[in-house]
């Protein structure tokens, strides 16, 4: 799962088409389950939280779905392409079902939510189809899937945050986890389904964050990331305690639960991150100095028209105060190219901002209209495919060049590298990544270093994508 999240090279598989199947033990399970994660790190934490629901009630994971009497798509729609993927994925699991008939499908996630029943209209042959707010119903759902009714359930709801559920960790390392800590979206970015798919912003219970961040630490993980998707918005009110917590007060909690704890989260949204925040990340080495800060364009006009709510000086002003508070922090970003109206200039705009904030690493897509968004309803998709495709290819040769650049930069220096496992080119080697966020692979030697291991590494080479060291 992390692995799509940690990516570092142009990556349409974050946020829409990447998948991962659970391959979990089996326990003393009556029933298994089958479920694929498309789309954005909260989705993965919300196939946890079903996988936990479905445990309650006797459903085991398995990685494959010819034995499962359960198939779960859990999916996204920010991008057409990411639906077309589900589209494609759902053409063979009903074939699948035309040999199995007792098998039933499943829609889970921003799709079902953006569908509704249209899905089953469409989709002859899914069973149920459920919203990102309705998992607890589940259960209840797949018993009439099973007495041969179809089970519908996308109600979204003001205050679910699944705070009480412990997710069912599906195919982990055991060094890192996603936890969530709000849910929806309040901001109107004009070309994002988010805010109708998953609903009003809400905060979770602090202490439930916290205990589920320790219960991890105490099973031997190392890392957790804080997953929402404006995460500088957290506000809970703690009535038992007393206490407002803010997203830097929630920082420093999970911080406090150990030194050997690392701390990341996403997404923050540059109108939201406090200095508070900054400097939070400041006192806490366990915090890392990593800021995933998408800009979306460089262009102040076409900004507005994404109703992002800064300019390009705005943004840039940020980046520089990151840096005042944070030297070295790592700095990340997500680039549309070719929204509407986009002219070359306002291109040029972007990739000038680009070099300006040296991004270590950028998300890219092209803009893809989705139906019923204020873009949707207001402007037109005007940029030409060919040109949208060319402006995304000079973003993405441009980042290629910024990473490289950023890890040359880091040639010489010594990192602290949290091993997550081996190498994906070689079991001889570890693979890990640094505070930055930045993969680092260096020779396992005869250290007797162990995965969820901190290592201190030299950084003596680079590709684009990875740091390559020695432990010193
Ligand atoms: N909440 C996060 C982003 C969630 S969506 C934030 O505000 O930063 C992840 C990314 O997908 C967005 O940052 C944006 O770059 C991209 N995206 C969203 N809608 C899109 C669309 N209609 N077309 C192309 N890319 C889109
Ligand atoms: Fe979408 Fe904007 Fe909310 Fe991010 S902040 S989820 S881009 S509406
Ligand atoms: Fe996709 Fe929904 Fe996430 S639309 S990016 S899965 S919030």
């Amino acid at each position: 799962m992390s692995e799509t999240l940690s990516s570092r090279t142009h990556d349409e598989e974050r946020q829409g088409e990447a998948y991962v199947s659970t391959g979990g033990e089996p326990r003393a399970h009556r029933k298994k389950f089958y479920i694929e994660s498309y789309g954005c790190a909260m989705n993965f934490a919300d196939s946890e939280i079903v996988a936990s629901i479905l445990d309650e009630r006797g459903f085991g994971p398995t990685g494959n779905y010819l034995e499962a009497d359960l198939v779960l798509l859990n999916t996204c729609s920010i991008r057409e392409k990411a639906e077309q993927t589900v589209r494609n994925r759902l053409h063979l699991f009903r074939q699948v079902k035309r040999e199995r008939p007792g098998m039933l499908i499943g829609v889970l996630g921003c799709m079902a939510e953006r569908l509704k029943g249209k899905f089953l209209e469409e989709e002859k042959l899914v069973d149920l189809v459920v919203g990102p707010d309705a998992y607890r119903t589940l259960p209840g759902l797949i018993e009439e899937a099973e007495s041969g009714q179809q089970g519908v359930n996308v109600l979204l709801s003001r205050d679910e945050t699944y705070a009480d559920i412990s997710p069912v960790r599906l195919d982990s390392n055991g060094v890192t986890g996603f936890v969530s800590i709000m849910r929806g979206c309040n901001n109107m970015c004009s070309f994002c389904v988010v805010p109708f798919t998953r609903g009003r912003e809400r905060s979770r219970d602090a202490a439930s964050i916290v205990r589920e961040c320790a219960d991890l630490f105490e099973r031997g993980y190392r890392e957790v990331t804080l997953l929402g998707q404006n995460v500088d918005s957290y506000y809970f009110v703690d009535e038992a305690q007393d206490e407002i917590v803010t997203f830097a007060k929630l920082l420093e909690k999970v911080a406090l639960i150990d030194p050997a704890l690392r701390v990341r989260f996403s997404t923050s949204h540059p109108k939201d991150i406090t200095d508070e925040v900054l400097h939070t990340m400041a006192k806490y080495d366990n915090i890392c100095k990593y800021i995933h800060l998408p800009v979306q364009s460089g262009s102040t006009r076409v900004l507005q028209l994404m109703n992002r709510t800064y300019t390009r000086e705005w943004y840039m002003a940020k980046v520089d105060r990151i840096l005042e508070i944070l030297p070295g922090c790592g700095i990340s970003s997500d680039i549309i190219a070719g929204f509407c109206t986009e002219t070359e200039e306002d291109h040029q705009d972007t990739l000038e901002l680009m070099r300006y904030a040296k991004y270590d690493m950028s998300y890219m897509f092209f803009y893809s209209e989705r139906p019923g968004t204020l873009a949707a309803r207001r402007y037109q998709d005007d940029v030409p495919e060919e040109v949208k495709k060319r402006r995304l290819d000079e973003i993405v040769k441009l980042q290629n060049r910024l990473s490289l650049e950023s890890n040359r930069r880091d040639i010489g220096k010594i990192c602290t590298v949290l091993i997550e496992g081996d190498s994906k080119k070689s079991a001889a080697d570890w693979r890990g990544r640094n505070s930055q966020n930045k993969v680092v692979v260096f020779p396992k030697g005869e250290l007797g270093l162990q995965k969820g291991d901190y290592a201190q590494v030299r950084v003596e080479d680079c590709t684009g994508a990875t740091l390559i060291g020695k432990v010193i």
